[in-house]
C-alpha cells in the first residue's frame, strides 16, 4: 500500500521542473530531487488526503510543495553541516559551489510555494498559513543546530524543542495539510499534525543514531558526520549525563576540536557513547516516541483500516522498511 503513494508520487514529481532555465540554477534542483530518498513528507501528506477524502490525487500538489521544500532544507543543511554526502552521492555544493546551492535552494522554496497555487483562494490561504508558520519553525530550529555547538551547555529539553522544530514540524504539517485537502478544516485536521510531532522525535532521534552507528554503506551520509561537527545530540547529551567524570572531560574536550583527521574521535566518541548506554537509552526514546505516534492514531475520525495504513507507515519508517 505505502509503495502505491509513493509510486503517485515519483510519477508526478517526474514531470515536474523540466523546462526551467538557466540549467545552473535549476540542474542542482533536478539532481537532488531525482537522487531518491524515502519520500515519506509526500507518503504523509497523500496518506493523510485518502484517509479522510475520496481523491488523493488531489494532494499531490501539497505532496510536491513539501518534498521540494525538504529537498531545499537539505541543500541548504548540506552547506552549513559540511556534508560531502547525501543519498549516497555528492551533496550538491560538493558537485557545484556552495553559491550554487544557496540559490537552486532559494529556488526551490519559491517553487514550493507555487504548488500551493493550484488550490481554490480558501483552501490555498489554509494551507499557505500552515506551511509559512512551519517553514519559520524549521528555520528556527536548524539555527538553535547550528548554536548548540558553540555553547557550553544545552538541556535535553532544549534539545528536543530544536528537533521538534528542525524536523518534526515538517512531518505534521504534511499530514495536516493532506488531510486539509482531504476535506478537513485545520481544527479537525489537528490530530494528524500531533501524530506527525511525535513520529517527527522519534525520526529525528533515530537519524541522530545512525548518523554515529548507521552502516556507512546503506545510510548516505557521512557516518560520524554529527561527531565532527560537534553536534550536541541526545546521544552526546546522555552520554554526559550517565559518564563518570574522567569521560566528560573527555567528550567535552573532544566537542572543543575539529581535528583535520576525525578517525580518533569518531572512534573514541563512538566508544564512550556505547559505554555509558546512551546508544541503549535513545533506542529506548525511539520506541517511546513511536508509542507515543501510535497513540495518536486512535485520535483520528477515521476508520479501522485508514488507520493501520498510519501505524503501517510508522513502524516500517522506524524500521528504516521504507
Ligand atoms: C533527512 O530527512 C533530514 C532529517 C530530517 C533527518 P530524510 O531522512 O527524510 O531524507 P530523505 O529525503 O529520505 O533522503
Ligand atoms: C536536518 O537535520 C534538518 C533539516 C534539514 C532542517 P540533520 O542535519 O540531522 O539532517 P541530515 O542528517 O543532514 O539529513
Ligand atoms: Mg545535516
Ligand atoms: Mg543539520
Ligand atoms: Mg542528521
Amino acid at each position: 500500500m505505502i509503495t502505491s503513494y509513493q509510486t503517485a508520487f515519483l510519477d508526478y514529481l517526474e514531470k515536474q521542473f523540466l523546462e526551467e532555465k538557466p540549467a545552473s540554477l535549476y540542474d542542482p534542483m533536478r539532481y537532488i530531487l531525482q537522487l531518491g530518498g524515502k519520500r515519506i513528507r509526500p507518503v504523509l501528506a497523500l496518506i493523510a488526503a485518502d484517509a479522510v477524502g475520496n481523491d488523493f490525487k488531489k494532494a499531490l500538489p501539497v505532496a510536491l510543495a513539501v518534498e521540494v521544500f525538504h529537498n531545499f532544507s537539505l541543500i541548504h543543511d548540506d552547506i552549513m553541516d559540511e556534508a560531502p554526502l547525501r543519498r549516497g552521492q555528492a551533496t550538491v555544493h560538493e558537485k557545484w559551489d556552495a553559491n550554487t546551492g544557496i540559490l537552486s535552494g532559494d529556488a526551490m522554496l519559491v517553487k514550493a510555494y507555487q504548488c500551493l497555487d493550484a488550490y481554490p483562494a480558501e483552501l490555498f490561504k489554509a494551507l499557505t498559513q500552515l506551511f509559512s508558520k512551519t517553514a519559520q519553525e524549521v528555520c528556527e530550529g536548524q539555527q538553535y543546530d547550528m548554536d548548540f555547538p558553540l555553547q557550553d551547555s544545552v538541556s535535553q529539553a532544549e534539545y528536543l524543542h530544536m528537533i521538534e522544530y528542525k524536523t518534526a514540524v515538517l512531518l505534521g504539517c504534511s499530514l495536516q495539510m493532506g488531510a486539509m485537502v482531504g476535506g478537513l478544516s485545520r481544527l479537525e485536521s489537528q490530530p494528524f499534525y500531533d501524530f506527525g510531532i511525535q513520529l517527527g522525535l522519534a525520526f529525528q532521534l533515530q537519524d541522530d543514531y545512525l548518523d554515529a552507528f548507521g552502516d556507512p554503506l546503506t545510510f548516505g551520509k557521512q557516518v560520524g558526520g554529527d561527531i565532527i561537527e560537534n553536534k550536541k545530540t541526545l546521544l552526546y547529551l546522555l552520554a554526559l549525563e550517565k559518564a563518570d567524570e574522567a569521560q566528560q572531560r573527555q567528550l567535552k574536550e573532544f566537542f572543543q576540536t575539529q581535528p583535520a583527521d576525525p578517525t580518533e574521535k569518531i572512534a573514541t566518541v563512538k566508544a564512550l557513547f556505547k559505554v555509558t548506554k546512551a546508544d541503549l537509552a535513545i533506542q529506548d526514546l525511539m520506541a517511546q516516541y513511536t508509542e507515543k505516534a501510535l497513540l495518536e492514531v486512535e485520535k483520528f475520525a477515521v476508520n479501522e483500516d485508514k488507520k493501520t495504513l498510519f501505524k503501517q507507515f510508522a513502524k516500517a519508517l522506524m524500521e528504516r522498511k521504507l
